[in-house]
């Protein structure tokens, strides 16, 4: 069904599609078939005289796999960052227990309580988004001896309402700071940015972290210091 639906997505001509008789039948162990068998179909393209530009868009942006690349830590451990999904949340519960006061202050400016952090209400929120409005982008290593899967680090571009413009964030497990992942995070984020028509991107940091300053000024973004927080901007 996932297939199918991929299917309608990537070929934007096609108008319609019949699928009948579908025969469903046991999951076959054996072959491991799905023991879905489509008999017969109809597959009705839109009219050859449309321009692309008429032709319909999903009502729902779907997963934006081209923003889905591997990538390798300063200390060779491979990666791939890849846009959040919401089947992801176990795995972002687990990231958020391992997290340092330090790094939760830096990111959320006050110590967001860890069974706040993890609630599933507010999960929900985080780990199933509108990719047109935001972009959350996960760090995910995947352990080649026991299959599991873990969160490294994220970072997230939030459109700001009424404006072209978007706001970062960025979050690296403790024990994976340092490693280049942040950079490469907010890296993605701008080439989001630029594919995504923004005209600019922002952030507020405090004045005591001095990473996240250095990682955003290394990228090119200025950095306004007041009193009690540092605004970093950049125009794309
Ligand atoms: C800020 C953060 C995202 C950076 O991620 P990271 O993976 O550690 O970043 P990188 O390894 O790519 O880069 C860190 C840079 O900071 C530099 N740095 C580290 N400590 C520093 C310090 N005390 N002063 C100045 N620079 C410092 C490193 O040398 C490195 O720069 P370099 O690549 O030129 O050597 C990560 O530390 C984090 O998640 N912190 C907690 C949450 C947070 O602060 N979020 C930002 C809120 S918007």
């Amino acid at each position: 069904m996932v297939r199918f639906s991929q299917l309608v997505v990537e070929q934007p001509w096609i108008k319609e599609i019949d699928i009948n008789p579908l025969l469903a039948t046991r999951h076959n162990p054996q072959t491991k078939g799905s023991g879905l068998i489509a008999l017969d179909a109809r597959v009705v393209l839109h009219d050859p005289e449309l321009t692309v530009d008429k032709l319909p868009m999903p009502a729902i942006r779907p997963y934006p796999t081209q923003y889905v690349a591997p990538w390798t830590m300063k200390d060779g451990m491979p990666v791939i960052i890849r846009p959040i999904r919401p089947e992801d949340e176990p795995l972002v519960v687990k990231f958020h227990e391992t997290l340092s006061d330090r790094s939760v202050y830096f990111r959320y400016f006050h110590l967001l309580k860890l069974s706040r952090r993890v609630s599933h209400e507010r999960l929900t929120r985080i780990c199933f988004i509108d990719y047109d409005r935001e972009m959350a982008l996960v760090a995910e290593y995947t352990n080649p001896q026991t299959g599991e899967s873990e969160i490294l680090g994220f970072g997230r571009l939030s459109k700001l309402h009424g404006a072209n413009e978007a706001e970062f964030g960025l979050l690296v497990g403790d024990k994976y700071q340092h490693r280049g992942l942040g950079t490469e995070l907010l890296s993605r984020l701008l080439q989001v940015g630029r594919d995504e028509n923004l005209s600019r991107i922002c952030a507020d940091i405090l004045p005591e972290n001095l990473e996240m300053q250095r990682v955003s000024e290394k990228l090119g973004f200025r950095l306004l210091r007041a009193a009690d927080v540092v605004k970093a901007e950049i125009d794309l």
